[in-house]
């Protein structure tokens, strides 16, 4: 068949097969990334009203977009309503801007490792993707710099705040840093926030947006770890150099947001019942956090090491052993376990062996041990 030369670089994504898996009754999932079933919100729908059925604009619902630059102003990011571009979820973020910026062979740099389906995008559309070694506080600034001066990305995607998969956040002194290289080689930032509000124990760093002079800018966040990720309903803001290309390529898309799940988050945003709703997400994480801690501190102790996340969904388990863990997989299923292997978000899987994300908001507190026992046993047994 004549398909377009891009279509041979399509991935499947080891996720979405995974989570196929995982769909079977009785598997323990510690895979996906997916909100606690029983932390979604009740919506209603009574109010809306009927015009909200009919098209709308490609940039999104005013109110909404008014709302969206109210937020990043608070956090620092100097912006307009009109520089925000309402989305179908964060992930068309990705999208548009690899649409914007790749060509087959387009060097950019990555976070090592970093979000699945954004290398799997950035692939699709043909770029180079380079690897941004990371230390503790962020990513290694000697190392940003070589890349920088010798292979000039055509822009750079940071997940700064619990980060996904690693957990990590960056320090203040190195968002200051990321923002000087960035206005110093004048690359562009995708900066992608969706797990911003769940944050743990009070650490609160602002975005690298906000800190640019120069330099051109997206800055991307979502309702979906906060409200319904099935509304599908994310948001970027970009610097006002982009966004006219960003607009034009989502009309393109899909002409604009189900304007449905838009009426939906603007009732909740900036609301008492939002920030209560949020309050009780950091609470109901905080404990399934810590209970995973210690459910792996008496079955892995002596298997990973790790650091504790202080918010967003994962932990990152480095193995003492370092096995290729996909081949952990079947006999992990069959045990009714599944997890991410962690080779996966790297630009160069076999060169990065024996990581584990284990997501911590799925797996009820009471089948935990379970499922961490069983894990550790293939990990263990494993040759
Ligand atoms: C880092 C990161 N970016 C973007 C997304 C996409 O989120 P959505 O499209 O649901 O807004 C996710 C979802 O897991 C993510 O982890």
């Amino acid at each position: 068949m004549a398909f377009s030369e891009r279509v041979t670089r399509l991935k499947s994504s080891l996720i979405r097969e995974i989570l196929a898996a995982a769909q079977r009754p009785g598997v323990m999932s510690f895979a996906g990334g997916l909100p606690a079933e029983s932390m979604l919100p009740k919506v209603t729908w009574e109010q809306m009203p009927v015009g909200i059925g009919q098209y709308g604009m490609s940039e999104g619902e005013p109110a909404l977009r008014e709302a969206l630059a109210a937020e990043a102003r608070a956090l620092g990011i100097d912006c307009h309503a009109s520089q925000v571009l309402v989305l179908s979820g964060s992930q068309q973020a990705l999208d548009l801007a690899a649409k914007l910026y790749l060509d087959t062979g387009t060097p950019v740099l990555l976070e090592a490792p970093t979000y699945l389906a954004a290398l799997q995008n950035f692939q699709l559309f043909g770029a180079d993707c380079l690897a941004l070694p990371m230390q503790a506080d962020g990513p290694d600034l000697a190392a940003m710099r070589q890349r920088l001066e010798q292979q000039r990305p055509a822009f750079v995607y940071l997940i700064p705040t619990f980060q996904n998969p690693s957990g990590l956040r960056y320090g203040q002194a190195k968002r200051d840093a990321v923002a000087a290289l960035l206005d110093e080689f004048g690359v562009t930032l995708i900066e992608d926030e969706p797990y911003r509000e769940l944050s743990f124990d009070g650490a609160d760093a602002t975005p690298i947006t906000g800190r640019l002079r120069k330099a051109s800018w997206i800055y991307t966040g979502t309702a979906s770890k906060t409200l319904l990720p099935g509304l599908r309903v994310g948001y970027l803001i970009a610097s006002p150099d982009l966004f006219p290309y960003l607009l034009r390529l989502k009309q393109a898309a899909d002409l604009h947001t189900n304007r449905i799940g838009q009426w939906q988050l603007l009732q909740w945003l900036g609301s008492e019942k939002h920030q209560q709703h949020l309050a009780g997400l950091r609470d109901y994480y905080r404990s399934r956090r810590d209970a995973f801690q210690a459910a792996l501190q008496t079955h892995f102790a002596d298997l990973a090491d790790w650091q504790v996340p202080e918010g967003g969904l994962f932990f990152w388990l480095t193995l003492k052993r370092p096995l290729d863990t996909r081949t952990l997989l079947p006999a992990a299923l069959a045990v009714d376990v599944a997890f991410m292997p962690g080779e996966a978000f790297f630009p160069e899987p076999d060169q990065h062996l024996g990581y584990l994300r284990l997501n911590f908001s799925h797996v009820p507190p009471a089948l935990l041990e379970e499922g961490l026992r069983r894990l550790a046993q293939v990990v263990r047994e494993a040759k």
